[in-house]
């Protein structure tokens, strides 16, 4: 039983290396020399597990997750740091922040829907793009106000979350239709 398994296996790991396939390091180094941060770009994708076979749509999905899990921790701040602030107008301040994130993670919840089709038309190519850089570019109307001495932990935590935001427009920028 298990030696007649054997060929199975290294059948489908042969028709795996398709030569139209990138290896997926590769494909990771591309698309971390384009983001700004590119070191924490490789640092982010090589440490999933699911980036050693994933694709570009899979490396897509995979920098999708890591930024909504960075956005839902950066709403827990938003929530204590609001429960420190005794200024009412920074409690509101706090408020708007946290549905600005809100807002990112269903941004990047819609872009991550749409890699789940099979084919991409160029209108879903555009719509993902369009909600990556809302997603990238939303929780920055949260710094516009706030008092300078404020949330420098929020804006330090904010880079953090633009930075890999960044790397799902990266990806979006390399999705091909059909
Ligand atoms: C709350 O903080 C803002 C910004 O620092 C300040 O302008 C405002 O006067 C403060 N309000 C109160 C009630 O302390
Ligand atoms: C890249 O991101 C890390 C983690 O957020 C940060 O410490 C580092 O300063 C960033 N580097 C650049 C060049 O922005």
């Amino acid at each position: 039983m298990l030696v007649s398994l054997v060929p199975w296996f290294l059948f489908i790991s042969l028709s795996d290396a398709r030569p139209n396939r990138k290896p997926t390091t590769t494909l990771i180094n591309q698309i971390c020399s384009q983001a700004q941060n590119s070191s924490l770009c490789l640092q982010v994708l090589e440490s999933d597990p699911r980036s050693a076979h994933a694709d570009l749509g899979g490396l897509g999905k995979i920098s999708i997750d890591i930024a909504r899990k960075d956005a839902k921790q950066k709403s827990n701040l938003i929530a204590s740091l609001k429960k420190e602030a005794t200024n009412s107008s920074l409690k509101g301040r706090y408020d708007y922040c946290a549905e600005l994130y809100g807002d990112a993670i269903d941004d990047l919840h819609g872009a991550g829907q749409i890699l789940n089709k099979k084919v991409l038309s160029p209108f879903d190519i555009s719509t993902f793009r369009i909600k990556a850089s809302a997603a990238f570019s939303g929780p920055n109307f949260c710094f516009e106000e706030v008092p300078p001495n404020e949330p420098s932990k929020l804006k330090e935590a904010f880079k953090k979350f633009k930075d890999l935001c960044e790397i799902v427009l990266v990806i979006g920028a390399s999705l091909k239709s059909g």
